[in-house]
């Protein structure tokens, strides 16, 4: 069988993590696919940073378009970020040239999911983001293959291992913000603008992200009721204690009379709750179904490794020719639905 040949555009975090996987478990993943899995190119804006991989074996790219549109890829791998620009720009080359894309770019795919879908699906190409969603928690794989036989009645949970870590940091350390955006920073957490993290916007993606998969309906961040942690002080950390509780940036997203309620905010949870005993970068999501009732999925949501597993679980899927559809379902399937909460409350 021929090899499945990577372009990764982005060799920061996760783009290393991927390399790294990638050289020190070759025979691990051609077992498990039957298929070579190699790289064939790489692409950062930095040429000469050493990134303590070993990256000569590979083409060089400067340019992620022109890696993503190369005839030795089959799979464009995007792992630089933001929403627009250069990751917007090269997935979408990729998909013209007829090739799968793996990302973990929840913020391109929250805003510009649909058109991506519909893009990919003309062009029979796939697109998938199991590292989007929750870093190493095989979240959208649960959703879209593990509990597809069930009516999806809600999702919630911690979502962003920064505030997570920043708002139990905080209670443990009683330091401040600075201090702890450091630390949240040499563990790899933080989105290169960290206000996407503290602002609760990087979290509001994944849940867009989630609810669309969960209620068949097209991504829709614009309607999540926004809050992020930048009020919270030790002092109201102290009060929630006090009572018995913690604070965390909690997810919900559920379908209503009203139509689709998405809400990321800092609330209030048991101390001794599962949610409350969260500590750290983990995450945690809370999937409730009709047929299997409650499903709890607890794990590191950021980081090197983390991430960099849910982006070869992708990969694996690709090797293995499972082609699913973006969301779960055919994009022009995907309903519009009614926001419960269009604005932040
Ligand atoms: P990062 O450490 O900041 O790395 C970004 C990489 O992209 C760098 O190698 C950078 O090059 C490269 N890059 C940026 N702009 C570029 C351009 N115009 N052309 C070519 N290369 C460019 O970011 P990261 O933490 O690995 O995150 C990557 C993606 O994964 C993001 O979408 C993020 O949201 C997502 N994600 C991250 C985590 C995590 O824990 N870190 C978890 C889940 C999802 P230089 O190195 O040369 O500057
Ligand atoms: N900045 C994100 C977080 C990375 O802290 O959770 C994982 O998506």
């Amino acid at each position: 069988t021929s090899p499945l040949r990577l372009g990764i555009a982005g060799l920061g975090t996760v783009g290393v993590g991927v390399v790294r996987i990638i050289r020190q478990q070759a025979a691990l993943l051609e077992a498990r696919t039957g298929r070579k899995i190699t790289i064939s190119a790489v692409s950062a804006r930095s040429k000469d940073k050493d990134r303590g991989v070993p990256l000569s074996d590979y083409a060089w790219e400067d340019d992620p378009v022109a890696l993503a549109k190369r005839d030795d890829v089959d799979v464009f791998v995007e792992l630089m970020g933001g929403d627009a620009g250069p990751a917007k720009d090269a997935t979408e080359a990729a998909i013209a040239a007829g090739k799968d894309v793996v990302t973990a770019n929840k913020a391109m795919l929250a805003i510009h999911g649909q058109a991506l879908a519909e893009a990919a699906e003309a062009a029979a190409c796939v697109i998938r983001y199991e590292a989007a969603v929750a870093g190493g928690i095989p979240v959208m794989k649960a959703l879209t293959e593990g509990l597809a036989g069930n009516d999806i009645t809600r999702v919630m949970g911690v979502m962003n291992g920064t505030c997570n870590y920043i708002l139990t940091q905080m209670q443990a350390t009683r330091q401040g913000y600075n201090a702890l955006f450091a630390e949240a920073d040499k563990l790899g957490y933080l989105e290169a603008d960290p206000n996407l993290d503290v602002g609760g916007i990087d979290a509001g993606h994944k849940l867009a992200l989630l609810a669309s998969v969960a209620f068949g309906t097209q991504v829709n961040f614009d309607a999540v009721a926004l809050e992020g942690i930048q009020n919270v002080t030790l002092e109201d950390i102290d009060a929630a204690h006090d009572m018995g509780y913690r604070i965390k940036l909690l997810g919900v997203a559920q379908m209503t009379g009203r139509g689709l309620e998405q809400r990321m905010s800092p609330c209030l949870v048991p101390s001794n709750s599962p949610l409350g005993q969260l500590e750290g970068g983990t995450n945690m999501v809370v999937i409730e179904g009709d047929a299997v009732g409650q499903i709890v999925l607890r794990g590191a949501g950021a980081g090197e490794g983390p991430t960099a597993s849910a982006v070869l679980s992708d990969i694996i899927d690709i090797a293995r020719g499972l082609r699913l559809p973006t969301f779960g379902q055919p994009a022009a399937s995907l309903t519009q639905a009614r926001a419960a909460t269009a604005a932040v409350p």
